[in-house]
């Protein structure tokens, strides 16, 4: 099993920093010397366009460039073929509620606990009357029971769109039953893998999954790369979205031939480094392998939540720890949220405090005025939780 005490060396913030205790890593993680210098290398060792130069600096790009699909694909056992570039995870929310055919179907499911950049994209659409938009209700935890995702998936719905991981509660849907019941009424799945695909093995092709979206910089990449897989008999189907150089394969003013494969989605001279950042990232999270970060954080949560609850702060989501991630939301009654970030991280703490993006979540679970929240990673180590335990006796000490 790897070693994960080591791993802090790789991180230049943390040695330059060593005071630091980062629990903001659901917003973005740190990047380790590896993804660092593997961006770095594309300006030093490359440099020029992928796909459109033939001369060898062009050609040696695009190789690496292709590698890195393969790579990236293989992460989360997608297809490469499959494999859209985007900036982050909304922008491949954009792209998909922008380039699906609603014609036949009309109906779209989500959920409220989802982040905005999953629900605005479709409630975009639904106020330009192209959709009907579903949103299942939560129970006060946050949790959606099986019985409800059955009751609003229908023949009439085109798609499903939900996370995998929640950024406020740090817990996990059930992405496989979800996929059963939408293929058995016909409809299509889309997965938010932002904070699912960080911590937990996915796998696209065995959870049934038609579109998956991340983001790279949750998962020790660079920042303004993410990646949106789409199954790639579904990609003809799927109409354009921003169009310009390289999306097409004859240009006519009358009527352009667009590709057909993924570089129609792609237009413009894209993100290299941040291509070459985020393979690195997966070769450095699967050398630690994901099952042992995932048991890490599993570790990590127990104490993390008693170090909140003995503080007297008022803990969101489900009450069970074992299927929990090392994320919590939370609040002290009475205290604003940011007030208490701001007095942690006077103590080193770094944590987040207001919405996170998701305000109908976080209102429905009963922080109509947003919380704080902690979330840990690979490289967050038990003195980290040690620290955060004893910041947050002072923080109850004057808020509770
Ligand atoms: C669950 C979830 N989905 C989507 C996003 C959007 O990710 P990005 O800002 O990288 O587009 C986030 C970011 O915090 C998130 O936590």
């Amino acid at each position: 099993m790897a070693d994960l005490r080591n791993v802090r060396k790789d991180f230049p913030i943390l040695s330059r920093y060593p005071e630091l205790v980062y629990l903001d890593s659901a917003c973005t993680s740190l990047k380790p010397n590896q993804v660092i210098d593997a961006e770095m290398s594309y300006y030093r060792e490359y440099g020029a366009c992928g796909s459109r130069s033939s001369h060898f600096l062009g050609r040696r790009t695009n190789e690496k460039v292709e590698a890195a699909k393969e790579n990236v694909a293989k992460f989360v056992n997608a297809d490469p073929k499959g494999l859209i570039w985007t900036k982050n995870t909304s922008e491949a929310m954009n792209l998909v509620a922008n380039a699906f055919d609603f014609s036949k179907r009309r109906k779209v499911v989500t959920t409220a606990m989802e982040h905005h950049s999953v629900l605005l994209p479709f409630i975009n659409l639904r106020d330009q009357g192209k959709i009907d938009l579903e949103v299942i209700p939560c129970d006060p935890d946050g949790e959606i029971p099986l019985e409800r995702w059955e009751s609003a998936i229908d023949k009439e719905t085109a798609l499903v769109v939900c996370h995998s991981w929640n950024n406020t509660t740090g817990t996990g849907r059930d992405i496989r039953a979800i996929s059963r019941i939408a293929h058995d009424e016909g409809a299509l799945v889309c997965i938010d893998g932002a904070q699912g695909v960080p911590h937990h093995k996915a796998d696209q092709k065995s959870e049934g999954v038609d579109f998956l979206a991340f983001s790279g910089h949750k998962m020790l990449g660079p920042t303004g790369i993410g990646v949106l897989t789409v199954r790639p008999d579904l990609l003809p189907k799927l109409g354009n979205f921003v169009v310009g150089g390289g999306t097409i394969s004859n240009m006519r003013i009358e009527k352009p031939q667009y590709q057909l494969d993924t570089s129609r989605f792609e237009a413009g001279v894209q993100h290299y480094s941040g291509m070459f950042g985020l393979a690195a990232a997966c070769d450095y999270l699967r050398n630690l392998g994901m099952d042992n970060i995932a048991h890490h954080e599993k570790m990590l949560a127990k104490p993390m939540r008693e170090a909140i609850e003995a503080s007297g702060a008022v803990v969101y989501g489900p009450k069970q720890t074992d299927s929990h991630g090392a994320l919590f939301s939370f609040n002290f009654k009475g205290a604003k949220p940011q007030d208490v970030a701001l007095m942690l991280d006077k103590l080193n703490i770094a944590v987040r405090g207001g919405f996170f993006c998701a305000q109908p979540g976080m209102e429905a679970l009963g922080a109509n005025e947003g919380a704080i929240r902690a979330s840990a990673y690979l490289y967050t180590s038990i003195e980290d939780i040690r620290k955060f335990d004893d910041a947050m006796r002072k923080a109850g000490a004057l808020y509770s």
